[in-house]
């Protein structure tokens, strides 16, 4: 393959990615100044400082949003198994959006996907479900307007939504987009995450609804938006802000629980998570503290730099000296993986102590889960009766 090259599907990310080509070929717009400057104040980092990069359809969104009108945000997870820092940021990037704006907040277990998909028993995938379940309470979202379905243990209300939708995907679609998938449960996936995308609407009436994603899951909003432009259900096309991969230890672009280097897991304290960063993280420096001290090193590629950056260094002053003090040469490696270490140790402990915190899972789950009335105003709205048929 050479360097140009890239695959980028929910189901394989390979190759060095080219982010803006890959907007081209996806067909999504590089956010605009003036889009970054709409998101409540103070605007995220995630956004500010561009790792959420690109988007569809944006505006609707942060319209009403600024108006305080009715929108919401559909952020999942697919319980594949424990979950590291790259995959808790846009649970946190939603949970800063419910409290600036009051965003509604719905989060979608995609247990089913991750059976089709990876060798694990339908038991594993429920355990990894239910430890993931804990880490997304852990954010601490407002359950008035937030709610968790889980794709089999919801399954009275995601899958007559999901047939609503499946006979408007035709598997030609679903080829052209993912690549032949390897089973029919893969095959009819689509219509499952398109229901995850439409369901705020079809639960709360027409309105604008936000995906937050990383750009390999955007086949998923597209094919959405394919089934709600045909306009045989009341919803309009979810929005998306596609945001980069935040690097692995091994170095940018290589993210994947699956790579060699350890990942960042939610569950580890702070001695393992010093001891990952100073032991793996690929680094921007020099190699000799002489040599760095003399030419600087190159924050663009530093990973303790870029998570810093990325997500665990909220303010600004503190992110620019690094990077200056880092390509000066007065920075050194060394300290500034400490300094990383730090900031998402203190990160990690502050969610650690709120899970920890918590109750029984199905108790704290029940007033996130959707309501009778909730179930019923969903299906009318794609044409089904609403006491099902009994
Ligand atoms: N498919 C996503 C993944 O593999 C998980 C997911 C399911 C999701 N439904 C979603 C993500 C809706 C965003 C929005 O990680």
């Amino acid at each position: 393959m050479s360097t140009d090259e890239f695959t980028v599907t929910p189901y394989a990310v390979e190759g060095e990615v080219d982010y803006d080509r890959l907007l081209d070929r996806f067909g999504a717009d590089e956010l605009t100044a003036e889009q970054r400057a709409k998101f409540p104040d103070p605007v995220h980092p995630l956004v500010r400082r561009g790792v959420f990069y690109a988007g569809r359809d944006l505006d609707p969104f942060l319209a009403a949003a600024d108006a305080g009108e009715p929108h919401s945000i559909v952020t999942g997870r697919g319980p594949s198994g424990p979950m590291h820092v790259g995959h808790v940021f846009p649970f946190y990037f939603a949970k800063y959006m419910q409290e600036r704006a009051g965003t509604t907040v719905y989060v979608p277990i995609s247990d089913d996907e991750k059976y089709f998909l990876k060798e694990q028993s339908l038991a594993e995938i429920t355990d990894h479900a239910r430890e993931n379940l804990r880490d997304i309470l852990a954010v601490g979202f407002d359950p008035e307007r937030t709610r968790i379905v889980l794709d089999t243990a919801d399954a009275d209300i995601v899958y007559p939504l999901a047939t609503a939708f499946a006979g408007e995907i035709t598997q030609a679609t679903v080829d052209a987009t993912y690549g032949d998938p390897e089973n029919v449960g893969l095959s009819f996936y689509p219509a499952v995450q398109a229901t995850h995308l439409l369901l705020p609407q079809l639960v709360e009436g027409r309105h604008p609804t936000l995906v937050p994603i990383a750009v390999d899951q955007d086949p998923h909003v597209r094919v959405c938006r394919d089934v709600a432009a045909k306009e045989r259900y009341p919803v309009d096309k979810p929005g998306a802000l596609l945001s980069k991969f935040l690097p692995s230890l091994e170095g940018p672009g290589k993210m994947s629980s699956s790579a060699d280097a350890p990942s960042l897991l939610l569950t580890d304290d702070r001695e393992t998570i010093r001891e990952k960063i100073l032991t793996h993280a690929y680094t921007g420096g020099r190699t000799s503290v002489a040599e760095h001290r003399e030419h600087g090193g190159d924050p663009s590629v530093d990973v303790p730099y870029q998570l810093l950056h990325s997500f665990f260094e909220d303010s600004d002053d503190r992110v620019e000296r690094f990077a200056a003090e880092y390509r000066e040469g007065t920075l050194l490696s060394g300290e500034l993986k400490e300094i990383a270490a730090e900031a998402i140790a203190d990160f990690l402990e502050a969610h650690q102590q709120r899970r920890a915190a918590l109750a029984d899972l199905d108790e704290e789950l029940a007033p996130f889960r959707l309501t009778d009335e909730e179930r019923a105003t969903a299906r009318s709205r794609v044409g089904l009766p609403d006491g099902g048929f009994g």
